[in-house]
């Protein structure tokens, strides 16, 4: 995994960086319907916070809600709570549970390692899925680091108790490197600093749906879950498992 979300930065992407899950939440729901209908169970992949949780929670659903960095899934547990569970699972080789939907927002699967592991990814999350089950997940597509071509290359963000300086660099076609700081005010009104380095891979996603369909899943590549814009390079795998649903039995929590 590159980009470990330790303490600092799961806190301060819980306190400042909830938007963009908030905008994929409406587009999602609506595709995971019929899930709700069936009472299924959704399996979240890089849930950060709960951001997204919440939402699914909110909405009725059974979730199973996981990311790999320990700090991000305590916040979950205290931020989204209801969820049937909040595990610890890295990606891509960790065994994930059956679930009649798999949904990831916030570009997880770009943080492996490389594009094998990527497409490692994607066949363990269409093993995972039931019959009919619902797929939606984004993703950095090549064209993110051309659409931040001329993005100034720092950006900050300074509020009372917590403070973000993020600089990205592209040093290769594929790779979206961002150098990330954080301060967070301690109690005695000092200030602790981290670092952390992100990398991100950024592949050819036109391939995903051929890659998918030997795994059985059907599914697109766009623009939007719904009606939100994703942020320009970021895209929408939107698909299900072929089969119909209830013809398999259902997965447990
Ligand atoms: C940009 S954050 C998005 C978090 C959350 N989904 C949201 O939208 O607020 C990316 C998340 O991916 C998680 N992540 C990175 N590599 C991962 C991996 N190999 N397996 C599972 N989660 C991973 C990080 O810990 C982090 O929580």
């Amino acid at each position: 995994m590159t980009g470990r979300y330790r303490r600092d930065l799961a806190l301060v992407h819980h306190l400042g960086f909830g938007f963009h899950a908030d905008a994929c939440a409406p587009g999602i729901l609506a595709l995971l319907e019929p899930v709700l209908a069936r009472n299924g169970l959704v399996l979240e992949l890089g849930c950060g916070s709960g951001a997204l949780t919440r939402h699914l929670v909110a909405a009725g659903h059974r979730v199973v809600a996981t990311d790999a960095s320990p700090e991000m899934v305590e916040l979950a547990r205290e931020h989204a709570p209801g969820a049937d569970d909040y595990r610890v699972l890295a990606l891509p080789d960790e065994p994930l549970p059956a679930a009649h939907a798999v949904v990831s927002v916030g570009h997880v699967l770009s943080y492996l390692r490389d594009e094998p592991a990527i497409d490692r990814a994607l066949g363990a999350i269409a093993g995972a899925l039931t019959a009919g089950g619902v797929l939606a997940l984004d993703l950095c597509d090549l064209t993110y680091a051309e659409a931040r071509r001329h993005a100034p290359v720092a950006n900050a963000r300074v509020e009372a108790d917590w403070a973000i300086v993020s600089r990205f660099e592209v040093p290769s076609p594929a790779r979206f490197v961002r150098h990330i700081t954080t301060f967070l005010r301690e109690s005695d009104g000092s200030w602790r600093r981290d670092d952390e380095r992100h990398v991100n891979v950024l592949i050819d996603t036109s391939r995903i749906p051929s890659l998918l369909r030997e795994h059985r899943v059907q599914a697109t590549v766009g623009p939007s879950f719904g009606d939100e814009p994703l942020p320009e390079g970021l895209v929408a795998v939107v698909g299900g498992r072929v089969g119909r649903p209830g013809l398999e039995p259902g997965p447990e929590a």
